[in-house]
């Protein structure tokens, strides 16, 4: 490795990921161009560690504000004095938050990896090293969604601490105030909204606070298509008290440096959101829909056609009968189609660690470059020329490039020279 090489791996990617290829990464995203603007500044490299107001260190002044004024942009969006934007990402706000609400030896409910589940929400992640014990809760596969009576039935019989809702596999809005109504206040509902942050920013997914969601977690990069980090909200009926175990969880708890730099394209996505935001969810979910049909059209079974396919930004597709899933995404993945492998409900655990059943497709990028349902359906014939009618990998890897050209710009965002 030498100084050319660093320069040249940068300017291969940024050719590559984003001039050329097609990117159907559920979870990735692409900040706009004012937003990305800021995101190298002096900000980079400076700590910030507070306790409220009181800052530990000198030269900190602009550095609290621009933090609090993205503090100040959900809180008023989500109408709650409780928001707390210094997690570094969605993996790191839920270990927050179990450092916060919960003790080792603690029961968290969720919702099982096969069906969906982030790792964070499992033994096998930071619940586990936080000393928490999962249950599973029961998940219906056909409706792709969480069985009401029994999950309400495990969560009285386990006692959690927490409940965790919101998954990396996510169709649609989940039966929360259904349990809500059967499972009393002491036991704490999260909703890990890191993959439908935009969607339910945008007011067209779920309104977890008003189905009796205490506290949401979320990447801020994935539907919401700002820099890469993570955020907490309490909701604006959680108790003063709760709200500063999460504080106190923050910082001294867990963090120190809290990588202020992304704080200026946060809030600038914020902004954005505010404007454009709603209309940029309705045409993620129009073409998430119009993407499941025209696969399912072309005989890839895509999941739940009698459900429209998806309410999200994606699309989980069985790939089983094709050559499973990792199969199935590598090939794409030579076509510059970048989607992942998923392991579905039914998978045997071997097939689920080894070669899953399923893959996942999420339209929030390509919607972002200004696609729409037509060019949805131009994607799911490229999709058919590889997988089903097996054309040359060379040939259906020049379309999608050829394709992805003709979408220069990123749309939903402030005109930025
Ligand atoms: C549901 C869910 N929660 C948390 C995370 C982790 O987020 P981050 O990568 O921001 O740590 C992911 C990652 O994709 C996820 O799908």
């Amino acid at each position: 490795m030498n100084q050319k090489k660093v320069i040249d791996i940068v300017t291969k990617q940024n050719r590559w990921r984003r001039e050329e290829c097609l990117n159907l990464i559920a979870s990735e995203s692409l900040m706009s161009p004012l937003a990305e603007s800021l995101y190298s500044s002096d900000f980079e490299g400076r700590y910030n560690e507070h306790i409220g107001p009181d800052c530990h260190y000198e030269g900190t002044e602009l550095s609290y504000e621009i933090e609090e004024g993205c503090n100040q942009l959900f809180r008023e969006h989500f109408k709650t004095p409780y928001v707390d934007v210094r997690p570094i990402s969605g993996a790191v706000a839920n270990i927050i938050v179990y450092n916060a609400l919960t003790r080792p030896g603690d029961i968290l409910v969720s919702l099982g990896i096969p069906n969906g589940a982030h790792i964070s929400h499992t033994r096998w992640g930071p619940a586990g090293i936080r000393g928490l014990k999962n249950v599973d809760m029961s998940f219906d596969a056909e409706i792709m969604n969480i069985n009401v009576e029994r999950t309400v039935d495990i969560i009285k019989a386990s006692n959690p601490k927490l409940v965790m809702f919101g998954a990396s596999m996510f169709l649609f809005p989940e039966p929360i105030k259904e349990i809500r109504e059967q499972i009393g206040p002491d036991i704490k509902f999260v909703y890990d909204a890191a993959h439908v942050m935009g969607l339910v920013y945008g007011g067209i997914f779920q309104d977890p606070f008003g189905e009796g969601v205490d506290i949401i977690t979320s990447s801020t990069h994935k539907t919401f298509q700002g820099p890469q980090g993570g955020i907490i909200i309490g909701s604006p009926s959680l108790s003063k008290k709760d709200w500063k175990k999460v504080d106190q969880a923050v910082f001294p708890g867990t963090l120190s440096s809290t990588h202020i730099h992304r704080f200026p394209s946060l809030a600038i996505t914020a902004l954005e959101m505010n404007e454009y935001g709603e209309d940029h969810a309705r045409q993620i979910v129009k073409n998430a829909k119009a993407f499941g049909k025209a696969l399912y059209s072309r005989g890839f079974k895509a999941l739940c056609p009698s459900l429209g396919f998806t309410e999200s930004h994606q699309v989980i597709v069985d790939v089983k009968e094709h050559g499973g899933g990792q199969k199935v995404a590598r090939l794409m993945a030579q076509c510059n189609i970048i989607c992942n492998k998923m392991a579905l409900p039914n998978d045997t655990s071997d097939d689920a660690t080894h070669n899953p059943s399923g893959i996942r497709l999420g339209v929030q990028e390509l919607t972002r470059w200004g696609m729409k349902e037509k060019e949805m359906d131009e994607v799911a014939e490229l999709y058919k020329r590889a997988i089903i009618d097996g054309e040359l990998i060379e040939k259906v890897k020049a379309e999608a490039t050829a394709f992805k050209a003709r979408y220069p710009d990123i749309h939903y965002c402030y005109p930025h020279p």
